[in-house]
């Protein structure tokens, strides 16, 4: 039997340590770190996100609000309320929920972000940054798992990872940030003709390709550590991730659940993002991200 990964515990201690980072922040007469949020259409697992995100902004005693665009907006719309975003010096962290509709180049748009607000990491400075691993904004998702990955007490040093999907969002930050930690990647995708084969030699599977319940029990070395980044609700109304879970389960040595793995991770991330960009912003003191 594999030892869960309870990710919604780990990231309710890191809102903790964020939550009295931001109090001794607002004791020393500092104003409170702030986000804005910028959703665009109906989309209903967005729209049920963001909540979540402006809850967890709350919690920790930061400033947030959310832009609620139609989905008909244009992009230069959206480019302008960005410009506004960027150019207000009371907000720290900008981040645009994605996917966005049709008509809007969704990397022009995240390119448009300052790279210093750009707390989801997702704009071209900040892949860069972490491309190059030096100090800027990463990637939510990719960062919490590493995190994840931390608690277990494994050492990725030498260790083959296979991480499938190659999304900006996931999959390609992921493979980064396990190559700095010095494991093997490879990276399988959708035009991958081996990938059973190739996830079976892994040590560390992170299932990100968005295809629900894809890992089957032959795609996992026995004692493999299994990190689940999808989550989709399966014909029976059921949450399952890309990992078969019931199949992978008892060969495993660990293993993130769906709901309560991941999930918490990323929106503590974003936090733990927010933060450091407002202490850069005050302090004024970052190397590479331009203000
Ligand atoms: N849509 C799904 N996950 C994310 C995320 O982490 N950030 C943004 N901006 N949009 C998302």
């Amino acid at each position: 039997m594999a030892q869960l990964i309870d990710g919604k515990a780990i990231a309710a201690d890191i809102r903790l340590d964020l939550k009295s980072k931001v109090e001794q922040h607002l004791a020393s007469g500092a104003r409170p770190p702030a986000l804005s949020v910028v959703l665009v259409g109906d989309d209903p697992a967005s729209g049920i996100y963001v909540n979540f995100k402006e809850k967890a902004c709350k919690q920790i005693g930061m400033k947030t609000e959310t832009h609620r665009l139609p989905k008909e907006t244009s992009e230069s719309e959206l480019v302008s309320l960005i410009d506004q975003l960027n150019n207000d010096p009371e907000v720290d962290g900008i981040l645009v929920q994605l996917p966005l509709p049709k008509q809007i180049d969704k990397l022009r748009i995240i390119g448009r972000i300052s790279p210093i607000k750009d707390v989801d990491g997702l704009g071209a400075k900040n892949q860069g940054l972490l491309s190059l691993g030096l100090a800027g904004h990463r990637p939510c998702t990719p960062l919490g798992v590493m995190k994840l990955l931390e608690t277990t007490g494994i050492d990725l040093s030498g260790k083959q990872a296979a991480v499938i999907g190659r999304s900006i969002l996931v999959g390609s930050p992921m493979v980064r940030l396990l190559g700095h930690a010095n494991a093997t990647v490879t990276n399988i995708h959708s035009r991958t003709t081996n990938a059973r084969a190739l996830a079976r030699e892994a040590d560390i599977i992170v299932a990100a390709a968005g295809v629900p319940e894809l890992v089957k029990k032959d795609w996992v070395k026995p004692e493999a550590v299994l990190i689940d980044v999808g989550i989709h609700r399966n014909e029976g109304g059921k949450l399952v991730g890309d990992l078969a879970f019931d199949e992978v389960e008892p060969i495993a040595s660990h293993i993130t659940p769906v709901p309560g793995g991941v999930g918490p991770m990323t929106i503590a991330m974003l936090l733990s993002n927010c933060i450091q960009a407002y202490e850069w912003r005050i302090t004024g003191d970052h190397p590479y991200l331009v203000y």
